[in-house]
């Protein structure tokens, strides 16, 4: 199959639609090799969808479009790479039942929370307990926190910081204000103080991790990484931070969000059950060996991997996963980083293995890398060995009759483009048969990773498959 490789013309920020596709609503059959331009809403501020701010996000109309054509009422679906959870959210409010694996720990938190329908009085109520509780420590920072640039002196920190739990981060000063880690710790203090129950818990705690980026001295945008960089330096001199303000909006949009999903759910009245494992996917069929689903073999597996060498999770969290107790020091943090499918570095002592893929575009692709950058490429070669693996075992969890669809983007490396979407149709090809394939622009900045660090991600690959 031919595919229309178009290249969309960058306006400073923005990319055309020239070249693409304009559709409202994605087809049912789409064409096959076309790139779309989606003119629908996109549904970002529906639902829980908007908890917290994931970088490669699944954009929902193509999660819509993937369980409308492929899912029923009462059937299980699973993405192997749930991230923040939008296919086992958009899979809820279908009532079709979900199961869903994440090495994150963060993303497997916000995942369930997304997922769990929770009243939305009884969080409002919640929320204004815990408001009473900070109000004294609100009126404390009032002024301080509307003159630009300012912070509280070492001296009142530690004062302040007296009966609170700072998390073990290294360098935390690098990366807060010191009133802004007082600030964070007295809402996780508040949220201990309150009698709620875990699901709650974790639902504000959600909503503290949801705004620790957005206070912190660290340049928001860049989904790569985490970084103080010399703009947002700058910045960072003359902004205001205001915490306790930041955390009670961000709650009362969350449960906003959480209302929509009650009122749908507590509508539909289906029995959908919500599964989110913490666990790493290459061993998938091990982990699943418990659940009933497999047995009967998933009908439908809608997934977004990883790119490769693209977003590095672990160290885009860190800040959320210190301040939320899921990595408890550096060690851990570091052994975390080495689990995850597209990470940046594979080390040698991890994965040397001497792979031949007997794909011959492959093959030349690593081999180019590997002349420029020997570390690069094993990183690239372990990518693809990995997706590989997940494949394989997909196979093994699948129905016969049932279907993929893998949205995926190209990548970059060593001027070398990686056409990550032909290499993944080909590398499961002995399992798997590829029924359709299309693509559509990424018209969200914050997906739009690529176009500022040089790999060009401007387009993903949607591939439709089947088991042979
Ligand atoms: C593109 S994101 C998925 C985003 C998700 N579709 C969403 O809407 O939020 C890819 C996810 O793969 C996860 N991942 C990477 N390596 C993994 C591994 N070895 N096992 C399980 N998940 C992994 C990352 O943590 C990340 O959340």
């Amino acid at each position: 199959m031919v595919e229309v490789e178009l290249k969309p013309i960058q306006k400073g920020r923005e990319i055309s639609s020239e070249g693409y596709k304009r559709v409202e609503k994605l087809p049912r059959f789409v064409e096959d090799g076309i790139s779309y331009w989606l003119d629908s809403p996109n549904g970002r501020h529906e639902y829980t969808h908007q908890l917290f701010r994931f970088p490669a996000k699944f954009h929902p109309p193509i999660v819509r479009w993937a369980l409308g054509n492929f899912g029923r009422k009462g059937s299980v679906v699973l993405d192997p790479f749930t991230g923040s959870g939008t296919v086992q959210v958009e899979s809820l409010v279908r009532g079709i039942s979900s199961v869903g694996f994440d090495i994150d720990p963060l993303a497997c938190l916000i995942a369930r929370v997304k997922t769990t329908p929770m009243k939305p009085d009884r969080l409002t109520d919640v929320l204004n307990q815990l408001l009473t509780l900070l109000e004294p420590y609100k009126q404390i920072r009032a002024n301080q926190e509307l003159i630009p640039g300012s912070d509280i002196t070492e001296e009142q920190y530690l004062t302040e910081a007296v009966g609170l739990t700072i998390p073990p981060l290294s360098n935390i000063t690098h990366w807060f204000r010191y009133y802004v880690i007082i600030d964070l710790a007295r809402i996780l203090w508040a949220i201990s103080q309150v009698e709620i129950s875990e699901l709650e818990n974790q639902f504000f705690k959600v909503c503290v991790a949801a705004i620790i980026r957005r206070v912190s001295n660290a340049d928001p945008d860049p989904v790569s990484g985490l970084e103080v960089t010399s703009v947002q330096a700058r910045k960072n001199a003359t902004r205001t931070i205001r915490v306790f303000n930041d955390f009670t909006n961000k709650t009362r949009q969350a449960i906003q969000g959480m209302s929509q999903l009650w009122e749908t759910s507590t509508q539909n009245g289906d029995k959908v059950s919500v599964r989110v494992i913490h666990g790493n996917v290459l061993r998938l069929s091990e982990l699943l060996s418990d659940t009933s689903s497999v047995q009967a073999g998933f009908p439908l597996v809608v997934t977004s991997p990883p790119y490769c060498r693209s977003v590095e999770y672990s160290r885009r969290h860190r800040l959320e996963m210190y301040w939320l107790g899921l990595v408890e020091n550096q060690v851990e943090h570091i052994n975390l980083t080495h689990t995850y499918i597209g990470r940046r570095l594979v080390r040698a002592s991890d994965w040397n293995e001497e792979v031949e893929f007997g794909i011959k575009a492959l093959d030349n692709t690593l081999d180019q890398i590997a002349t420029q950058d020997i570390h690069k490429a094993r990183t690239v070669k372990n990518y693809f060995h990995s997706m590989k693996n997940v494949f394989d075992q997909l196979n093994t969890v699948m129905k016969r009759t049932g279907t993929i669809v893998c949205v995926i983007g190209n990548s970059v490396c060593c001027k070398v483009s990686i056409p990550t979407a032909d290499f993944i149709a080909e590398l499961t090809s002995d399992h798997f048969v590829l029924k359709n394939r299309f693509s559509y622009a990424i018209r969200n900045h914050y997906m739009q990773y690529g176009l500022w660090n040089g790999d060009g991600i401007k387009q993903e690959h949607v591939l439709v498959m089947k088991p042979k």
